[in-house]
């Protein structure tokens, strides 16, 4: 068990944390959309800009080795933060839209007229609308996995779904919205059966759970650095070394060829076959420093943490009558969703704030899940590993005054 003085300590590494918003002591409960940095991820790109700073792969001059010293270091770090096989398979992306988009595109020649796409009801639109333009350009077809009652991915409509024209299987290892852990390990064996590709969304995952790549056996994994204590605009596609190798390049550009002539252009290994243009240097560099942060954690004592905040939030939540949890009960990671019933989750959200409380609030980019769910958006806590209990304690009393208030 994490005591409360480890997280005392690891906040101090959290310079945003210590502040005043609206007049109280910022609780930051919306580590779902972004987490915070840790002063080692802000130095780490400091540090780049103040002494490495070149472009990378391009140049044999000092400055340029360094960058690329410490661009490649970061690829590594994530090869074995994921347990990849090879530094080949770890694509660096804009995050995990962009590595969605990446695929979308690459598969178009792999899909006929009538094949299928399984996608699931809890879906972010980033695993959404990429599919929906495959579709559209190849005559593809997307099948989704419904819910049960209880708001988890319904496996037994799952296994109806497989059939031999089932080609990609593409869905979230942790929903955005509900925060529900998805049994991945079972959709992807029971995807593998059909010879189909099974692709994980892991953005909300990758900072909460341990994630083995090759242990999951998925074809590709993907997560924003952002998410994971490491800076925006800079991500991570994991694919098996042989399905990316075989596939077509995406973006043209320079570091993507071998060679080019006006008349054709062979085309550059993995992973640099994927990453036309100047990379996101800094980013890649931060998100090394972030992953150097999660390697010092206590992988176990952070996950309990985090469950224990999940419970006390989620018991004391279902013990206010005007408020109905999503998905309660069910295996939860990071965050929890929640309406006030008849009253507005924007208002909620705003009414939080004006007490120093940051949550989410509205659709959660997963629109056809709230038309599943039947409610036109929610209010969504999300914890990490520097939120403490005391916090989840302010935030019931906060929302307990912001309902006294709109009930009354
Ligand atoms: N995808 C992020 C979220 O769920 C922005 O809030």
């Amino acid at each position: 068990m994490i005591s409360d003085l480890y997280i005392e300590q690891l906040r101090r590494q959290f310079p945003i944390l210590d502040q005043q918003v609206n007049e109280h002591a910022l609780i930051y409960l919306d580590n779902a959309a972004t987490t915070q940095k840790p002063q080692l991820v802000i130095d780490a790109i400091c540090h780049y800009y103040q002494t490495s700073n070149a472009n990378v792969h391009r140049s044999s001059h000092t400055l340029s080795n360094q960058a690329t010293q410490l661009f490649e270091q970061s690829r590594e770090k994530v090869q074995h933060f994921i347990n990849a096989k090879r530094s080949q398979e770890i694509i660096w992306t804009k995050g995990t839209t962009e590595g969605f988009n990446l695929l979308a595109n690459v598969f178009a020649e792999q899909l006929n007229v009538g094949d299928e796409i399984i996608i699931s009801a809890i879906e972010h639109h980033a695993n959404i609308v990429p599919w929906q333009i495959l579709a559209k350009q190849t005559g593809a077809i997307i099948k989704v996995i419904p819910l049960t009652d209880e708001h988890a991915l319904d496996i037994h409509a799952y296994q109806q779904l497989l059939s031999n024209k089932t080609k990609i299987v593409t869905v979230a290892h942790v929903s955005n919205a509900l925060g529900i852990v998805n049994p991945i390990k079972e959709i992807i064996d029971l995807a593998h059966q059909f010879d189909a590709k099974v692709m994980i969304d892991g953005a909300q995952a990758i900072a909460h759970i341990g994630v083995d790549v090759q242990q999951l056996d998925c074809d590709f994994y993907l997560f924003s650095g952002h998410k994971l204590y490491g800076p925006t605009g800079v991500g991570v596609l994991y694919g098996k070394y042989d399905l990316l190798d075989q596939l077509p390049v995406w973006q043209g550009g320079g570091e993507m060829i071998k060679t080019v002539t006006f008349e054709e252009s062979s085309y550059n290994q993995l992973p640099f076959k994927y990453e036309a243009g100047t990379p996101n240097i800094a980013g890649a560099i931060g998100l090394g420093a972030a992953i150097d942060f999660m390697n010092e954690l206590d992988a176990i004592a952070s996950q309990q943490h985090e469950l224990r905040l999940i419970e006390y939030t989620e018991n004391a939540l279902s013990q206010i009558s005007e408020i109905e949890v999503f998905a309660k009960g069910a295996y939860k990671s990071g965050s929890i969703s929640f309406i006030v019933k008849n009253e507005h989750s924007a208002d909620i959200a705003m009414l939080l704030n004006a007490q120093g409380i940051a949550v989410r609030s509205g659709t959660h980019c997963a629109m056809p899940l709230m038309s599943a769910l039947n409610c036109n958006g929610t209010i969504r806590v999300s914890f990490s590993i520097y939120n403490t209990l005391d916090e989840a304690k302010m935030f019931i009393e906060a929302l307990k005054k912001v309902i006294a208030l709109l009930v009354d």
